[in-house]
């Protein structure tokens, strides 16, 4: 596995494998890789030649430092990682490398951005769309892979892509789970033991809300069971529940006449160190 640090590097490596006629599918993280992430590398292999995975931790995407600051940095064991999955190159770009001294655009989707999650962590999506709008960029890839767990993320950089006219395709993988439920995110490693068993109810108060979305609820119902399952957990503190039309991401009421989307974001931990986990469910009309 090639690794590229610069932006030169990788550019040179995919017009080595284009050249050759190679398809090339990108995997953009922030490293401390876990099973959710080696799935986009697994979707991704099976539909492209080489497949090039990006580590870096985007500081614009933070809007605490102590986040960023806290945030798992794991690059040798997320190299072996990749590498055992067949990664064809990752890229690991310094800070520098990606926002060069007078660095000042930025870009942003003005509507999808600024509702839900992304009231409660302001720029956050501004952050997200302008790091992989570069990735984009650098790595000049047919298809790009993200993680339906990041749902509003999905919906945002679907959207960016269609606007901008980007020529890589956007894939959306469903959510991979340890075994009592809980989305597999970076963040868990930073639970302390009873907050990850507490966690778990995250996926429970899902699972409840599609038990009444099957017997005909409305969004009411199904917004309500979610805060009575997680308020009834002491340990969460929730932050969030947005039941939106899936593709559009606009609120709803009442009984759900299309698809919906689900989102859900609690706290867990001491008030100067929190983590902040979400989840997601789809729910098909
Ligand atoms: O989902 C993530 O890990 C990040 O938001 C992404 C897409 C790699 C951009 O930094």
């Amino acid at each position: 596995m090639e690794v590229c640090r610069t932006v030169g590097a990788l550019r040179a490596f995919v017009a080595e494998r284009k050249a050759l006629g190679h398809s090339v599918g990108l995997v953009p993280t922030m490293g401390a890789l876990h099973q959710g992430h080696m799935s986009l590398v697994a979707a991704a292999r099976s539909q492209n030649d080489d497949v090039i995975a990006t580590i870096f931790v985007n500081p614009t995407q933070f809007g605490q430092q102590s986040d960023l600051d806290n945030y798992p940095r794991t690059e040798a064991a997320d190299c072996a990682k990749l590498e055992a999955a067949g990664v064809a190159a990752v890229f690991i770009p310094n800070v520098e490398e990606m926002y060069p001294a007078g660095a000042e655009t930025i870009v942003e989707t003005t509507g999808l951005a600024n509702m839900l999650h992304g009231l409660v962590r302001p720029g956050h999506f501004r952050g997200v769309c302008t790091v992989v709008t570069k990735l984009f960029n650098i790595a000049g890839a047919d298809n790009a892979y993200f993680g339906e767990k990041d749902y509003q993320q999905l919906q945002v950089i679907r959207r960016m892509a269609r606007d901008l006219f980007v020529p890589t395709r956007v894939h959306g993988v469903p959510t991979v789970r340890e075994a009592d439920g809980l989305a597999m995110s970076s963040r868990n490693v930073r639970l302390a033991p009873e907050d990850r068993k507490a966690a778990v109810v995250l996926s429970q108060s899902l699972a409840k809300a599609e038990e009444v979305a099957a017997q005909g609820g409305t969004v009411e119902a199904i917004d309500a069971v979610i805060r009575a399952t997680i308020n009834a957990e002491p340990r969460a503190r929730l932050v969030g529940v947005d039941i939106v039309e899936a593709l559009t991401l606009a609120p709803i009421a009442g009984i759900p006449q299309s698809d919906i989307g689900i989102m859900i974001s609690a706290e867990f931990g001491p008030e100067d160190n929190t983590v902040l986990l979400i989840d997601q469910r789809e729910i098909a009309k």
